[in-house]
């Protein structure tokens, strides 16, 4: 090799070496999840959650910014627009990185072409809810009297295209009824109006539906899980049980990294995920919430664009057989 080369070599090698040392180790500064939902809500506390423990395992902040509205598209088209830089994230449900391409014609995002799955979170059943002060004792109860009025009962949500809508929808079209649908900017502000009476129902996740049913606010009639959860909601019916044999619904979660991080980040968080999963304690106070855990290997980046992919597909069925359709 001639002196001209060698020394462009050795040019190169030596700006390699700077830029790779001017660059700090991941992660040098706080990192930024971003929940497209009202603060208080099973979204937000699901993350807040996890951040907390992922950033106790990668020894920096995480912080949860709540950026609501139009059932999380919003905060998920902010996120799919942040710099993949390992230091944005978003944490995506099955409502805007699932059933959102099917429900709404113009999506600024493509949950699956924009994004990088990270890790996937536990599943959480829902529970239906209704106030202190409601008729209906039952799932059944409620049905029967939304058909004998039709769009007469409301129905809280956090939002076109939330969990608490789609399941809602799902809900209305097994059981043969019309309800009327009141959308919040997430389930937290919702759940005010329902402890309120302002609505008279609304699913919601078990990690923050119990609390209110525990408190005496709410009374749960009805779980989305196809087994009872009699630790959390004693003599309170799945719907599969003989109300909508086979109804079965979970918010599945997770993170999700603008398309193009860097791939030892991504690795970096899973694995720190894992580490702050083998704290039984934690994942026994999670379960106690009623949340499921899952088997390890579904946790993993691959198997979540798998499965964010395969859910994107699902629902284009799902939403057209159960009529649900938003712009
Ligand atoms: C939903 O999709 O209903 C969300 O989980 C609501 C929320 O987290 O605020």
């Amino acid at each position: 090799m001639n002196t001209a080369k060698t020394l462009g070599a050795a040019a190169a090698l030596l700006c390699a070496a700077t830029f790779a040392h001017a660059q700090p180790a991941w992660p040098a500064k706080p990192i930024t999840w971003i929940v497209p939902f009202a603060a208080g809500g099973p979204t937000d506390a699901m993350a807040r959650d996890i951040a907390d423990k992922v950033g106790r395992q990668v020894g920096q902040s995480i912080v949860i910014e709540n950026a609501a509205g139009a059932g999380g598209t919003i905060g998920a088209a902010k996120a799919a627009k942040s710099a993949p830089d390992g230091y944005t994230f978003l944490v995506g449900h099955m409502g805007y990185m699932g059933a959102a391409p099917s429900l709404y014609k113009k999506l600024a995002y493509d949950p699956v072409k924009d994004f990088d799955a990270v890790f996937r979170f536990p599943d959480t059943p829902l529970v239906l809810l209704v106030p202190k002060s409601s008729p209906y004792k039952t799932a059944a109860e409620l049905i029967a009297a939304a058909k004998a009025n039709p769009r007469k009962i409301n129905f809280g949500n956090a939002g076109v295209g939330s969990t608490s809508h789609l399941i809602a929808a799902l809900f209305e079209s097994r059981a043969g009824i019309e309800v009327t649908s009141i959308s919040y900017k997430g389930a937290a502000p919702a759940m005010n109006d329902l402890v309120g009476g302002q609505v008279e129902a609304m699913f919601d996740q078990s990690n923050t539906a119990l609390p209110q049913v525990t408190g005496g606010r709410l009374n749960a009639i009805a779980l989305t899980s196809l087994q009872p959860m009699p630790q959390q909601y004693p003599n309170v019916a799945p719907l599969a049980d003989k109300t909508l044999p086979g109804f079965e619904a979970a918010t599945w979660y997770g993170l999700y990294a603008p398309k193009g991080a860097p791939k030892d980040v991504v690795q970096k968080l899973h694995q720190a995920y894992l580490k702050a999963l083998a704290d039984k304690t934690w994942t026994a106070r999670m379960a106690a919430q009623g949340i499921h855990m899952l088997p390890e290997a579904q946790y993993a980046p691959d198997a979540f664009a798998k499965h964010t992919a395969a859910e994107v597909e699902k629902w284009r069925k799902v939403a057209t057989d159960a009529k649900i359709q938003i712009d």
